[in-house]
C-alpha cells in the first residue's frame, strides 16, 4: 500500500526528514503504539522543546517581568524576544503588534469586548466559524451592532462567494463593521479564500482572521492577507506550551479597539481618587495582569522547531496523507454497494487542509453512532475527535438542521446538551449533530493514515452501530427518512 500511495503521492518523499524527526522527537508515539489524529484538538509536542525549555529556565533567574530588576529584565527579555520571534513567523514585524493571550479564545475575546459595535454598524460572521468566534455576536448584539451569518454552499461547505458579497455590500461605509472568518475551517478543513480580507477592505469592513486552524500546517503571510485582526493558538501550531495563544493586529487598525476595562500592567497611571486611568499603548494595554511568562519562554523555541522541521514540508506531508484518506474513505462500500462513508466538505484536497469529518453509515444506509466509532477506534489506539468540535454552523448546513428543529430541542429541553441533541434530531428527522474528525499534523504518517483507513474498513457490513432511523443518499449528499 505505502508503495501505492507513493507512486500517486511523489511529493511526501521530499518529506522523509519530518520521519526522523518522529523517530527522535516523537518516540512516544510509536512506543506506545499510538495513531494520533486530533492535531486540530491539539499538536503533539517534541521532546527536544521540552528539554531546551527545562534547560533554559534552570539556567537563568526570571522574576516577575512588572519591574525592572535583573530577574524581571531576564524575563521580559525572554518575553519580548518571543514577540519578536512571532512578529517573524508571521512576516509581520513593523506592520501588527503581538499581544500574548492565554489561547486563540483569548484573542478573539479582546476583539469582541473592544470593537467599538454600534448601531448603524455591523458583524458578519461566515457560517463556519468557531464558537469562539461566533460568541463575538452578543457583544455586537448587546451594543446596537447587526448581526449576520454569510452562508456556505451544499455539499462543499465552502462560503456562498455571491451571497458573501451580496451582505459584504450591505454595510454603511461610516460605521464600524467587522467581518469574521476561519482562514481554515476546524469542521470539514475548507480554507477560505484569503483573498476576501482585501475583498471585504473594499467594501469598507475590518476583517477578523482566525487562524487558529491554519497555521499549524500552513504559512501565513500577514504582509500579504493583511486582516486587521488574526487569532492563534502555539499549542496548536507546536504543541508546547499550552497556555498561550496571540492576537495579532494590524498596528492602522488597532487604535480602533477601545479596552472596556483597565488592569494590573495595561495602564501607565492609574488613580483611585482621580477616577481615572492612562492605558498603555500597543500591546501593553492589552496583556491584563502578569503574563505566562516562563511558557511564553517556550514560544520561540517551539518557532524554531517548527522552522527545522519546515512549514511547507509539514504542509506537503499532511495534505499526501489527506488526499489519499479522502480517496480511500469516498470509495469505502458495503458488500451491497452502498457507501459506508459521508465526507462533510470537498472530497478532494484542492482549497482545503488536513482535517477530514466524517460519519459512517450502515449497509442499510443507518446513520452509525459517532461515539460508538470513537470507542471502538479508542481500543485499536487510534485517538480521534467527535462532536461538532465548537463548531456548529457546517453541520447545521449539510444535515439541513432548521432554527425549528433547535426551537423544539430547546423546548424540550432547556438544559440542552450536544449527545441530547444528537438522540432527538436523529429521531426527528434522520439527520446527524456532529460527527468525527481525524486532522494530520508534524508527527504524521503513512502508517496513521492506514491504520485509520484499516479500521474504517472493520465497519462493513455492521449492521448494529446505528442510531434512529437516519439514511443517507450520497447522490445528493444529504440525510434523507427511511422511504423518502
Ligand atoms: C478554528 C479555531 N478557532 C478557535 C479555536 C479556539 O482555540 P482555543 O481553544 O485554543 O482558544 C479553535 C480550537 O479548536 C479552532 O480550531
Amino acid at each position: 500500500m505505502y508503495e501505492e500511495f507513493l507512486a500517486e503521492y511523489p511529493a511526501y518523499r521530499t518529506t522523509t526528514h519530518l520521519d526522523a524527526l518522529r523517530a527522535n522527537d516523537y518516540l512516544r508515539l510509536d512506543a506506545h503504539g499510538v495513531v494520533y489524529l486530533d492535531y486540530t484538538g491539539a499538536c503533539l509536542h517534541a521532546d527536544s522543546q521540552v528539554l531546551r525549555h527545562a534547560a533554559l529556565l534552570a539556567s537563568r533567574v526570571l522574576g516577575n517581568p512588572h519591574s525592572a530588576s535583573p530577574a524581571s529584565l531576564n524575563s521580559t527579555a525572554l518575553v519580548e524576544g518571543a514577540r519578536r520571534a512571532v512578529l517573524e513567523w508571521f512576516n509581520a514585524a513593523g506592520d501588527y503588534t503581538a499581544i500574548f493571550t492565554a489561547n486563540a479564545t483569548g484573542a478573539l475575546k479582546h476583539v469582541g469586548e473592544s470593537y467599538p459595535f454600534a448601531p448603524g454598524g455591523r458583524l458578519l460572521l461566515s457560517v463556519d466559524n468557531h464558537n469562539s468566534v461566533n460568541g463575538i455576536r452578543e457583544f455586537a448584539r448587546a451594543h446596537g451592532a447587526a448581526v449576520a451569518y454569510a452562508p456556505l454552499t451544499v455539499p462543499e461547505l465552502r462560503l456562498d462567494a455571491a451571497r458573501l458579497d451580496a451582505r459584504l455590500g450591505e454595510c454603511d461605509r461610516g460605521a464600524s463593521n467587522l467581518f469574521a472568518f476561519p482562514a481554515q475551517s476546524n469542521f470539514t478543513g475548507v480554507q477560505h479564500p484569503l483573498e476576501l480580507v482585501a475583498r471585504a477592505h473594499d467594501h469598507g469592513w475590518d476583517v477578523l482572521l482566525d487562524a487558529a486552524a491554519f497555521v499549524p500546517s500552513n504559512r501565513l503571510d500577514l504582509r500579504a492577507a493583511k486582516p486587521d485582526f488574526v487569532s492563534v493558538s502555539f499549542y496548536k501550531m507546536f504543541g508546547y506550551p499550552t497556555g498561550v495563544g496571540c492576537l495579532l493586529a494590524r498596528n492602522e487598525t488597532l487604535p480602533k479597539l477601545k479596552r472596556p476595562w483597565f488592569a494590573g500592567g495595561t495602564v501607565n497611571f492609574a488613580t483611585v481618587g482621580g477616577h481615572r486611568h492612562v492605558l498603555s499603548p500597543g500591546e501593553a494595554g492589552f496583556e491584563d495582569g502578569t503574563l505566562n511568562y516562563l511558557s511564553i519562554a517556550g514560544v520561540e523555541i517551539g518557532l524554531r522547531h517548527l522552522a527545522a522541521a519546515g512549514i511547507d514540508a509539514i504542509h506537503t506531508r499532511v495534505m499526501c496523507l489527506t488526499g489519499w484518506l479522502l480517496s480511500k474513505l469516498v470509495a469505502l462500500c458495503h458488500s451491497n454497494g452502498r457507501p459506508m462513508v459521508r465526507i462533510y466538505g470537498p472530497i478532494t484536497p484542492a482549497g482545503r487542509g488536513a482535517i477530514i469529518t466524517m460519519n459512517f453509515y450502515d449497509p442499510a444506509g443507518h446513520l452509525v453512532d459517532y461515539r460508538r466509532v470513537e470507542e471502538l477506534a479508542g481500543q485499536q489506539g487510534i485517538s480521534l475527535r467527535t462532536g461538532c468540535f465548537c463548531n456548529p454552523g457546517p453541520g447545521e448546513t449539510a444535515e439541513d438542521i432548521t432554527e425549528e428543529d433547535i426551537v423544539a430541542g430547546l423546548e424540550a429541553n432547556p438544559g440542552l446538551t450536544l449527545p441530547l441533541f444528537l438522540q432527538m434530531i436523529t429521531h426527528r428527522g434522520g439527520k446527524s449533530a456532529g460527527a468525527m474528525r481525524v486532522s494530520f499534523g508534524i508527527a504524521s504518517n503513512f502508517a496513521d493514515a492506514q491504520r485509520f483507513y484499516e479500521f474504517a474498513s472493520t465497519l462493513r457490513d455492521q449492521t448494529r452501530l446505528t442510531i434512529g432511523e437516519a439514511t443517507f443518499d450520497i447522490e445528493s449528499c444529504r440525510v434523507i427518512r427511511d422511504g423518502s
